[in-house]
């Protein structure tokens, strides 16, 4: 997808959703940061005095995050979030957000994720989940084929909660909003 146009499409649920809660999440940041699936740099403006590694696939969508780095410690590096180019424990925080529902392994992202950031450090995650209503998650999972072709990839019916605590990650703090559709949440890294 053209990176301008992912910018247009997502720039109403940016302003009366994602900005606020993407600031809110982004206020929880420790020391030395991984960015997964970093895109058009969204979250590049909540990034401060932090040095970030912001991992991103797509060339298209990290020449429009360099012009969101405006000076800033951070780096895009192009790689696949489930086989990172890291040592472990290398990193304080990781930083997933709408990501963990397009990247095609979600569960090796997090095990990447886990081993490659530092004991008790930190996940943060803002993404949208599966629907614990039945028929909700039945249109999700009929939707999700057609869905992926337009959105570069993304599941509605991913069970992201799910894959989080597989991976052992211990619950900080969890919000749900816009119907229980999103999760904000804070979770440490227990190795
Ligand atoms: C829906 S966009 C989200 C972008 C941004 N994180 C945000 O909050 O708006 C999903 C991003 O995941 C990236 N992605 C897809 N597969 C990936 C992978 N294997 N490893 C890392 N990132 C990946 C895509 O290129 C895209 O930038």
């Amino acid at each position: 997808m053209k990176a301008y146009l992912y910018d247009k499409l997502m720039s109403k649920v940016e302003k009366k959703m994602l900005h606020k809660e993407r600031g809110i999440l982004l206020k929880n940041i420790e020391g030395r940061v991984i960015e997964f699936g970093a895109g058009t740099g969204v979250n590049f403006e909540f990034y401060s005095k932090h040095r970030v590694t912001a991992v991103e696939p797509d060339k298209v969508l990290s020449v429009e995050a360099e012009k969101k780095i405006c000076g800033k410690n951070i780096e895009i590096v192009s790689a696949s979030a489930e086989d990172l180019p890291f040592d472990d424990n290398t990193f304080d925080t990781v930083v997933i957000t709408l990501a963990l529902c397009t990247i095609p392994n979600p569960y090796k992202a997090l095990k990447e994720a886990k081993r490659v950031c530092k004991p008790n450090g930190k996940l943060l995650i803002l993404e949208h989940i599966k629907n614990e209503n039945k028929i909700l998650f039945f249109l999700q999972n009929i939707l999700t084929p057609v869905w992926k072709i337009f959105a570069m990839g993304c599941h509605l019916n991913r069970d992201t909660l799910n894959i989080i605590k597989a991976n052992d990650f211990e619950k900080i703090s969890l919000k749900y909003f816009f119907g229980d559709n999103f999760i904000r949440g804070t979770f440490k890294n227990i190795k």
